[in-house]
């Protein structure tokens, strides 16, 4: 067995945690709304017809901020078609997944449910066939306090206290030949210029996200990032990110590697940033919004074939990937990811949150469960709240088929001052070799094992079922602290959160 060395010391901060990182995204697409959030005949529904059993599923991820309501959906999205008395709403066809959208769960009812689950709405603007009009108009009747026509008809829906919506995207995935009135980069760089500063002249209490590209391997990435900011860059204060990852070739090395694919992306949108900076001469910095990241693959066939032969359909079962253990992994990678990179990924979203990409699923007769990549997320959330600390880890490499040599060990420390808490997360996504860690952590004195938590399977392909766990983190004893050092083996294919804290 190899032994990994680890350094972490408190004088090494990278960037307090954004909590908006642990963000998350509902669509209406699928089953998310419609049977997922809200089911008014389930047994657990609620007055307004949300279900319980998944509101407590979200409560336990704690989730700050959640992405509405698109997607790919916004694009012909007409939100007054959402609001207003349930008997006056009317349905509509969404083109984006050629669904029907019946528009008995709106704007309002989403409201409504982020209260109950204490997060905050991240709310997208259609800026495919809609513009600077249409987002004001939305802006009015969410945070105007009264007096005005879209402000009173919210009044008049009966919602007297505006909704006070910080966030909000101009748009979504401009750029893609799928997104209902795609643009080209001048035409998205003047249009969400002159919507975000209309929309600011409204409430200059907002932060806006300009689109990026839809995923790193667009033709036109970067140069859409540097074209688009180069419009809207006075305007915005964030950029999009979208990523999702697969292992469509049932190559699971390779696959574990793309997280290194993340970090490049990251990091290439960085640079495109301060170049914008540099050439504008400005002091501005834009930092980064990953809003869409995940696993996405095991469902594509059966997408196409309801989206292409059987549309028209309420919430069929689209995008339904059920995850394995070793998505679980990845997720756990990617999460990781973004946290190394705190100074500037300000905000993330996991798509989705329920039924759809998602880590929480439900069975329309049956309850709510909790999909594999559900606990690295929650570890993270639940954990993974302070500084990101700048750790040193010397790990063993191995070959990959697409990556070359990458590391075995993935890592970040989080370090909690305000709890004492110090919490390492790390992958071993070696599948062969278990490796013995040893973390340095003599800057935090007095600070012994809380626990660890552990993750991993004999097969990589496991799933959770309704009925059936086979994938859950359990508490392993084989860990040690004295004198400034830990010691423990990270299992080969494995999740790990090493909790430690100052001891009483
Ligand atoms: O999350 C599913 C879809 O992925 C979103 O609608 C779109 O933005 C992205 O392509």
């Amino acid at each position: 067995m190899k032994t990994v060395k680890m350094t972490v010391d408190k004088a090494f901060v990278v960037a307090p945690v954004d909590e908006r990182i642990y963000g998350s995204f509902i669509e209406h697409l699928g089953r998310a709304v419609y049977g997922g959030i809200c089911q008014p005949d389930h047994e657990s529904a609620d007055s307004d017809g949300f279900r319980r059993d998944v509101m407590e599923l979200v409560k336990e991820l704690n989730v700050p901020v959640i992405r509405y309501p698109g997607g790919n959906f916004v694009s012909n999205f007409f939100w007054e078609d959402s609001v207003g008395p349930l008997s006056e709403r009317k349905a509509r066809l969404d083109l984006a997944w050629r669904s029907l959208e019946p528009n008995t769960f709106g704007l309002g009812e989403f409201a409504k449910w982020t209260e109950k689950v204490n997060t905050e709405i991240m709310m997208a603007v259609n800026l495919g066939t809609r513009g600077i009009a249409d987002a004001c108009n939305l802006l009015e009747y969410c945070n105007h306090p009264s007096g005005t026509k879209y402000s009173d008809l919210r009044r008049k829906h009966g919602i007297e206290n505006p909704y006070n919506i910080k966030l909000w995207c101009l748009g979504n995935e401009m750029d893609g030949e799928w997104q209902i009135g795609r643009k080209t980069m001048e035409e998205y760089g003047r249009l969400s210029e002159e919507t975000a500063k209309a929309m600011k002249l409204m409430d200059p209490s907002i932060e806006l996200v300009s689109c990026g590209s839809s995923f790193k391997d667009m033709p036109t990435f970067p140069q859409w990032e540097a074209e688009t900011l180069e419009h809207n860059y006075d305007y915005v204060d964030y950029i999009s990110l979208h990523q999702y990852y697969g292992n469509a070739a049932g190559d699971s090395r390779d696959y574990l590697a793309q997280s290194d694919d993340m970090e490049e992306f990251i990091h290439t949108v960085v640079s495109v940033c301060d170049f914008v900076k540099a050439k504008k001469r400005s002091r501005k910095t834009i930092n980064l919004s990953f809003d869409e990241w995940n696993v996405w693959f095991h469902s594509k066939q059966e997408e196409e074939d309801i989206t292409k032969n059987r549309p028209w359909q309420t919430a069929p079962a689209l995008l339904e990937d059920h995850y394995t253990f070793e998505d679980a992994l990845m997720v756990g990678l990617m999460m990781i990811t973004l946290l190394k990179n705190a100074d500037r990924v300000k905000i993330a979203c996991l798509a989705q949150l329920v039924n759809v990409i998602a880590p929480i699923m439900t069975d329309e007769k049956g309850g709510a469960w909790r999909q594999t990549i559900y606990y690295p997320f929650l570890h993270a959330s639940r954990y993974g709240r302070g500084k990101v600390l700048q750790t040193v880890c010397i790990s063993p490499v191995h070959e990959t088929s697409g990556h070359g040599a990458v590391t075995d060990i993935v890592s970040v420390a989080v370090y909690s001052e305000e709890k004492e808490e110090l919490t390492v997360f790390a992958v071993n996504r070696n599948l062969d070799e278990n490796h013995s860690l040893e973390i340095d952590i003599r800057s935090f004195e007095g600070y012994g094992i809380i626990e660890k938590i552990q993750m991993t399977s004999e097969d990589l392909t496991a799933e959770n079922t309704l009925t059936e766990e086979r994938v859950k983190p359990y508490i392993s004893k084989d860990i040690k602290a004295d004198s400034g050092k830990v010691e423990t083996i990270l299992e080969k294919a494995s999740w790990n959160v090493i909790r430690l804290g100052k001891k009483q």
